[in-house]
Parts: C-alpha cells; sequence; structure tokens
C-alpha cells in the first residue's frame, strides 16, 4: 500500500515533489488544524508534516492510529508531545541545520553594516537628515572576529569571514577542528579581549544562560560590536544597554531576545531600542526563502529514509539507527518496550523457522528499542511467520516488514 503523507501549514511545494517523486501519496493544506477537526483531517494518514502552529497533543496522537512517523518542517519542536510521541513508538523529524547558511549571511552583512553605522545612517537619511563623514567608519578587512560556539553556524561565519579578509578565533566547549586559519581560544576571556566582533552561536543550555554578563561584555574590547543571532537569554540585556550607552561597546546586532513577542501582532519591547548602532531585527536570522525549501527537502528527505530503510538519522524523540535500504534480503522492524530479554525472544523465533540474521541493527533509549533485521529466509510463509510472531510479542509496540519479496 502506498503510505499517504498530509503536509499542513503551506510546507514548501519541493517537500510535495520530493515525496511524490518517492512514490508516497501526498495531501496539502495551506493552513493549520486544531483539536478534533486536526483528527478528522489526519485520519488514516501514515505521515504528518507540520510547521509550528499545529499543536499534535497527546490527545490528538491517541486519536491518530495509522500515524507512522511526525515532520516537523521547521527547527523546534515543542508543539509536539515528543516523549508521549516516544512512548507510543513515533519518530519525531525537524531540520535543525537547513538554515545555517542564512544566518551565517546575515551576520557577514551586520559586522560590514556595524563598522559603517549603516542603520543610524539610513533611519537619518529616511528622516531627511544627510551626515556624511568617515569617523567611526571602518572596513571590516583586517579585524579579528571572535565566533563562540563553532558549530554549523559558527564554522560557516568562519569560512565567509576568512574570505572577507578578517582574522578568526573562536572558542567551543568541544574540541573543533577550525576551518582554514581560524585559531582557537583557551578560554571565552581570551577570545572577548582579542575580537573586534564577538558573534555568539551557541544553542541555549544552562551553561549559556547569561554567558554574556556585565564581566564578559566588560572583557570585550573597547569600541567592539556584539553580534547575537544565537539564542535571546544568552546575552544580559540591561547591562549591554548599559555599556552601549557608555561606548564601551560600539554597536550590536540582535536577532534574539530573552523574551519575544507570540505573533507579529504583539508589540517589542527592549532596554537596547532607540541605541546608536544597534541593528534590531525579530529573529529571522534563518528565515529566507532557500532555507523554507532546505527544511522541505531535508524532513522529505527523512521520512524517505524512514519508510523505505527504517532509518532514523536525526531523529529527536527516538533511537537512533542508520542503515542503507535493505537490498537482497526482506527487512523487519520492531519497535519494543525497552525490557530485558527481548532480543533473545526474537532470535528464539528467527532460529524456530529456520532463518539467518543477515544483519541485526538495535538502538535503545530509557524506554524504547529499535530493532532492524535483515533476514535470509527460505520462503514468504517462513518471513510471515516470523514476523506475525515477533509483532505477537507482548513487548512489540510496532512491527513491519520491508523489501518483502523473498
Ligand atoms: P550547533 O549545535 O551546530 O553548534 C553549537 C556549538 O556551540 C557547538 O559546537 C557546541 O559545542 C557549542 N557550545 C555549546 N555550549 C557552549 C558553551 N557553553 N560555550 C561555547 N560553546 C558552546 O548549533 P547551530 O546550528 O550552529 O546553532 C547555534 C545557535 O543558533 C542555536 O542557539 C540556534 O538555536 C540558533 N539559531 C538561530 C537562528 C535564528 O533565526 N536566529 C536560526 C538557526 C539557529
Amino acid at each position: 500500500m502506498r503510505k499517504r503523507i498530509l503536509l499542513l501549514e503551506g510546507i514548501h511545494p519541493g517537500a510535495k515533489t520530493r515525496l511524490e517523486a518517492a512514490g508516497f501519496s501526498v495531501e496539502t493544506e495551506k493552513g493549520g488544524f486544531e483539536g478534533e477537526k486536526l483528527i478528522a483531517r489526519a485520519n488514516g494518514f501514515h505521515a504528518i508534516g507540520i510547521r509550528s502552529k499545529t499543536k499534535l497533543t497527546v490527545e490528538v496522537l491517541n486519536k491518530l492510529p495509522e500515524l507512522e512517523v511526525i515532520g516537523c518542517f521547521c527547527i523546534g519542536t515543542d508543539q509536539v508531545a515528543l516523549d508521549h510521541a516516544n512512548e507510543i513508538g513515533l519518530p519525531v523529524f525537524n531540520a535543525p541545520y537547513s538554515n545555517t547558511r542564512s544566518v551565517a549571511e546575515l551576520m557577514m552583512s551586520e559586522m560590514v553594516a556595524l563598522s559603517r553605522q549603516l542603520a543610524d545612517r539610513t533611519m537619518q537619511m529616511h528622516k531627511g537628515v544627510w551626515r556624511k563623514s568617515a569617523v567611526g567608519s571602518n572596513e571590516i578587512r583586517g579585524k579579528t572576529v571572535g565566533i563562540v560556539g563553532y558549530g554549523h553556524i559558527g564554522t560557516q561565519v568562519s569560512v565567509l569571514a576568512e574570505a572577507f579578509g578578517l582574522h578568526v578565533l573562536y572558542y567551543d566547549i568541544v574540541k573543533k577542528l577550525p576551518m582554514g586559519n581560524a585559531r582557537p581560544c583557551e578560554s571565552l576571556h581570551e577570545l572577548l579581549g582579542r575580537s573586534d566582533f564577538v558573534t555568539l552561536h551557541v544553542p541555549d543550555t544552562p551553561l549559556t544562560r547569561g554567558m554574556m554578563g556585565e564581566a564578559e561584555l566588560r572583557a570585550m574590547k573597547k569600541g567592539a560590536y556584539l553580534l547575537n543571532a544565537s539564542r535571546g537569554k544568552v546575552v544580559d540585556i540591561p547591562k549591554l544597554a548599559e555599556l552601549l550607552k557608555s561606548h564601551h561597546i560600539a554597536g550590536a546586532a540582535l536577532d534574539v531576545f530573552p523574551a519575544e513577542p507570540a505573533s507579529n501582532d504583539q508589540p517589542f519591547v527592549s532596554e537596547v531600542q532607540e541605541l546608536e548602532n544597534v541593528i534590531l531585527t525579530p529573529h529571522v536570522g534563518g528565515s529566507t526563502e532557500e532555507a523554507q525549501e532546505a527544511i522541505g527537502q531535508e524532513v522529505s528527505e527523512s521520512f524517505v529514509r524512514f519508510f523505505n530503510s527504517g532509518a532514523t538519522t536525526g531523529v529527536v524523540n527516538f533511537p537512533r539507527l542508520d542503515v542503507a535500504d535493505p537490498r537482497e534480503f526482506p527487512r523487519i522492524v520492531n519497535i519494543h518496550k525497552n525490557v530485558p530479554g527481548v532480543l533473545s525472544a526474537v532470535n528464539s523465533i528467527v532460529s524456530e523457522v529456520g532463518a539467518n540474521i543477515v544483519a541485526q541493527n538495535l538502538a535503545t533509549d530509557s524506554r524504547l528499542g529499535y530493532l532492524i533485521m535483515d533476514l535470509g529466509v527460505a520462503d514468504q510463509a517462513a518471513l510471515n511467520a516470523v514476523a506475525d510472531k515477533i509483532g505477537k510479542l507482548k513487548t512489540s509496540i510496532r512491527t513491519w516488514v520491508l523489501n518483502q519479496s523473498v
């Protein structure tokens, strides 16, 4: 049977194209649904693709028994009851890295804009003020950028920054291989004291919350610039405002804030409003059409891989298994409760019918076990018998067969 996939909330059309090319039946909706309406619309689909508005709650998930996989065509996954999805054997995929390049490009443009006070100049021009001067305007070539968090975005910034002629320093809690001529710093304070631009690309963790507090902001070179497109709570905004007013920090570009309006209808309030040489953007670092398209491709690929091979590469709430598509042999996939004795029960069933385990992959988390097994079996009846018996084990949550023909 062809798998049926429902894509909600105007997911990029490239996703439908990709999924149809892979042989799935796809329906799309421009908007989202809630509660009973969502259940009625999604009923009978094997996969659902959502963005940030559709709430897949415990109640909704319990009423969608055909559902096998969820795709969040965005970064965040808070809109899904992740723990419950795990408990009932539903993998959830997202697209955390599709907008990496978009953020990195924005950072580069903002370094130039801060160095040339572009935000202030353009505001003045719109108000009829002509202020032609070179004072305080600089090229970024030959300056030093300090990248805090040398992950997907940090390393992209590193590459682009070198192409602009900047010297690159970075600091990460994990030892990272430098790109090009970038140099690691032993400590955050070392980086802060040596950088003309400090750009933050860390995740939101207990360690990073408040990471740029008063001491760190004061440790920045006088006249340096701060850029933050990571998470709002990383920077102490009231302290930053003080140091901008005293001109210890020469400017800032902020895309994320400790408290962000929940929708475009709500006002934005911050201590840094109206300050000189401060660029403020509404969390749009990763919001480009290219990123939307890439998100569509990334999550579609996860669906295709999952349905064709059982692979859960990049899943957020489920044991990860990165396996290739089955080729010569049929494959049994089994999601089970992670309790003692499951594997030996499965292996006894296989040996009872005289089948041979060609490949066996198991990944577990605290609740679930995820088993992918390629079998050499004599005939279809033997394969069906194995799948049926494994499916009937008390520990099994869901069992299915891929590459059926023996
Ligand atoms: P990533 O996970 O690839 O990289 C994060 C890096 O930070 C890792 O190398 C990690 O080891 C490092 N790190 C963690 N804790 C640290 C600490 N205490 N000190 C120094 N380094 C530390 O993440 P990615 O994709 O590069 O994203 C970075 C940030 O950008 C995330 O907070 C993400 O939410 C945000 N983001 C913002 C967007 C926007 O629209 N403004 C769009 C995309 C991501």
